[in-house]
């Protein structure tokens, strides 16, 4: 295992089995997410994109936290005290690293082990996948404290959950758990917290034995086509495959031939080993 970051770190991560573990690093604070904090995550994302040993990215949080949203003290009332350049800039930081965890290289999962209220949203929405255990804590809290779910929330919850209950959670600021998350499809499943790592570690293995140069053509694709109309989509698709084939020339003709030349596993219930890849 390789370990970095310490204990003073506002994220901490480590790499295991091809898994970067990135943990918001505030419990005391309830991994609220202040200027420093975005900052350092931008700066960690970095080293670990293009990391030999990184394969997938999972976003979780220490203590009893996900996280509790922007830090209203540090990213709200500082920033605003120091002018709207101030304010632009900590906006800035902060939507630069969910943009950037949209469209990282490798696979990421959203590990909800606790709260997840308002600009928690931007990143759980950034990651492809999202587990939550059935006790965590989901709010859009900012009308409770009279603004509105802005920095993407709103866009997260009216692009992931039904009109009726994205308005309902909007508007009455009432969190739901894990659970209901799961039903509004805000995550793809709850299971409870004592499950919640080992579940996340299971759907690892699974994208991490795929073709990583897939996987990544896929889950910009996922993203991109749904705001594409039939054709622009089909056409994108083309292309985003021939883009692929440039950086991974052999590896779709190793699964062809694997299956129909070799006969040693079935496409449509496993993929192929990559490891004899020629
Ligand atoms: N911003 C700044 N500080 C925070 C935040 C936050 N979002 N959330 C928690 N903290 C701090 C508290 O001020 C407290 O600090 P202190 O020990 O220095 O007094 C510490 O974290 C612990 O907080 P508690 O409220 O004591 O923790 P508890 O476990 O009882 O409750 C809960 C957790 C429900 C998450 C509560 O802290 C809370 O409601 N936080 C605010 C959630 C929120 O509305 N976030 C903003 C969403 S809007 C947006 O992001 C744009």
């Amino acid at each position: 295992m390789t370990t970095t970051g310490n204990g003073d770190d506002c994220v901490a991560f480590n790499i295991e089995d091809g898994i970067a573990w990135v943990r918001f690093n505030r419990p005391d604070k309830r991994n609220s997410m202040s200027p420093k904090l975005n900052r350092r995550m931008d700066a960690v994302l970095d080293a670990l994109e293009f990391h030999d040993d990184v394969g997938l990215l999972v976003l979780s949080g220490e203590g009893s936290a996900w996280s509790a949203g922007m830090d209203l003290k540090e990213y709200f009332r500082e920033t605003e005290a120091g002018g709207l350049g101030a304010v632009r800039q900590a906006q800035r930081e902060a939507y630069g690293w969910w943009r950037r965890l949209r469209w990282f290289q490798k696979p990421t999962i959203a590990c909800v082990n606790g709260w997840c209220f308002g600009g928690g949203y931007g990143p759980l929405y950034a990651c492809d996948l999202a587990i939550a255990a059935e006790e965590a804590m989901f709010g859009l809290s900012e009308i409770n404290w009279g603004i509105l779910p802005g920095g993407g929330a709103t866009k997260v919850v009216s692009d992931l959950i039904p009109m009726r209950d994205a308005m309902y959670h909007a508007l009455t600021g009432e969190p739901v758990d894990g659970r209901k998350a799961a039903e509004w499809r805000l995550v793809n499943e709850a299971v409870p917290r004592d499950r919640l790592e080992a579940r996340v570690r299971e759907i690892a293995a699974v994208l991490l034995a795929k073709n990583p140069i897939a996987l990544k053509a896929t889950k910009d694709a996922i993203r991109r086509v749904r705001e594409m109309t039939y054709d622009n989509a089909e056409d994108y698709l083309v292309r985003a495959q021939e883009a692929a084939n440039f950086h991974d020339a052999q590896g779709r003709h190793e699964g062809l031939r694997q299956f129909i030349d070799e006969k040693s596993y079935k496409p449509g219930l496993a993929a192929y080993d990559r490891a004899r890849s020629i």
